[in-house]
């Protein structure tokens, strides 16, 4: 099968993102929202960002007009994914809205048409069978915003059909992304699965080690090879995504995530990171702006607990078949923008240290930090 033709619904923040980068690479788009309001604003937001590849000679303005003229915004559902081969879902992560929107969708598109979840944590088998086609359904989770980010994460379900996991890689390659293959349906697929748990690692570091937002980001980012602190990169990803990737994963795996309570109550508190003024760190407005970090604040906290929290959440990814170690490193790379792969951190810290702290926090804090077996297989 060959895909011209891609629906793409829902027009936010990721959805209008996804449509520009496809019509980029030459498909004819079609961008539904359930307002033709909604469209308007997308189609400005696309157009801005059209006009400035332009203006950094980037693209030429005959190039900015063809792909913008091959993104057409339509409400009709029937219409918006009459022509469609592959059928990219964008719309809120909320199960009974998504579950609403495909038993919609499975009426309006053939027989033959994929469906594409964007889903951040929703399990996609679940999902999938509530279609008629849980073979033709897959997760295909972009990283905002889709414009910059490499990396796509590509999820089948458990009947989704290797041509339809095939042509969904094809499909990320042709749109000039790297797909990374989470070859088992598992809570927060693999970037998730590092990043959310780490966030409430370094909130229980903080408690117990008494040591500053700025002396944990340090080290995480001077000694890891994290492109910016842990908190900061909270911060810039929102607390409400991460609560709500907490509470989906949690509710799915309690191995996964040990909640630390300050997440939820930010999210209640309306802290929300950059995006609201205030989060970890206070914001004076809304723009990207980067806390002091050093060389020397990085000198005073040991971010090993970090690393054993990060690195048991990979190794259990390949010990349950959901991925393997050059994979993970390049999920990591590419999603995190992880400067150092995580298993070379490993090696220069110490996979025995590694076990060691992880047993010790198991004796002191439970089951949740027991090493994973590929862990203890690695000394
Ligand atoms: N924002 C992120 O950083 C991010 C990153 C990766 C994945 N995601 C995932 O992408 C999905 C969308 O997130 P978002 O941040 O773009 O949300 P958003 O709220 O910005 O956009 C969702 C859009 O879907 C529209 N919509 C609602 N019902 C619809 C329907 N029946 N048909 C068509 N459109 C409909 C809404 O009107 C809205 O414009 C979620 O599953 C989310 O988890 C988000």
């Amino acid at each position: 099968m060959l895909v011209k033709n891609i629906t793409v619904l829902g027009s936010g923040v990721m959805g209008h993102g996804i449509a520009q980068v496809s019509a980029t690479a030459g498909y004819n788009v079609v961008l539904r929202d359930i307002k033709q309001e909604f469209l308007d604003k997308a189609m400005e937001k696309i157009k801005w960002s059209l006009d400035k590849l332009v203006s950094k000679g980037k693209i030429s303005k005959e190039e900015g007009d063809s792909i913008f003229s091959r993104i057409t915004p339509i409400v009709d559902l029937n219409e918006a994914v009459k022509n469609a081969e592959l059928v990219i879902e964008v719309v809120p992560e909320i199960m009974d809205l998504k579950k609403s929107v495909y038993a919609e969708l499975d009426i309006a598109a053939g027989p033959k048409v994929i469906f594409a979840s964007n889903t951040s944590t929703l399990p996609i088998t679940e999902i999938a069978n509530t279609t008629s086609r849980p073979e033709k359904f897959i997760g295909i989770h972009f990283f905002n915003p889709p414009q910059l980010m490499k990396l796509v994460e590509v999820i089948p379900g458990q009947k989704t059909s290797q041509e339809v996991t095939d042509l969904t890689q094809e499909y990320v390659k042709s749109i000039n992304k790297q797909s990374v293959l989470c070859r088992k349906d598992v809570p927060g697929f693999i970037i998730n699965r590092l990043f959310i748990p780490m966030v409430h690692e370094a909130c229980y570091a903080k408690d117990r080690t008494n040591s500053t937002l700025e002396e944990i980001d340090s080290a995480v980012k001077f000694k890891l090879g994290f492109p910016m602190g842990i908190f900061e990169l909270a911060d810039f990803t929102g607390m409400d995504v991460i609560h709500k990737a907490t509470v989906e994963m949690h509710l799915r795996d309690k191995k996964v995530i040990n909640p630390h309570p300050i997440v939820e109550k930010m999210f209640d508190d309306k802290k929300l990171g950059q995006k609201s003024g205030e989060g970890y760190y206070k914001y004076s407005d809304d723009k990207y702006e980067r806390v002091a970090l050093s060389e020397q604040l990085a000198e005073k906290f040991n971010p090993i607990q970090l690393v054993a929290n990060i690195l048991n959440n990979a190794a259990w990814l390949v010990t349950n078949g959901a991925s393997d170690i050059a994979e993970i490193e390049k999920a990591a790379q590419l999603g995190l923008g992880l400067k150092k792969p995580l298993f070379e951190t490993a090696k220069e810290i110490g996979i025995k240290n590694i076990i060691d702290e992880l047993n010790k926090l198991a004796k002191i804090h439970g089951e949740f930090y027991k090493p994973d077996p590929l862990l203890v297989s690695m000394q």
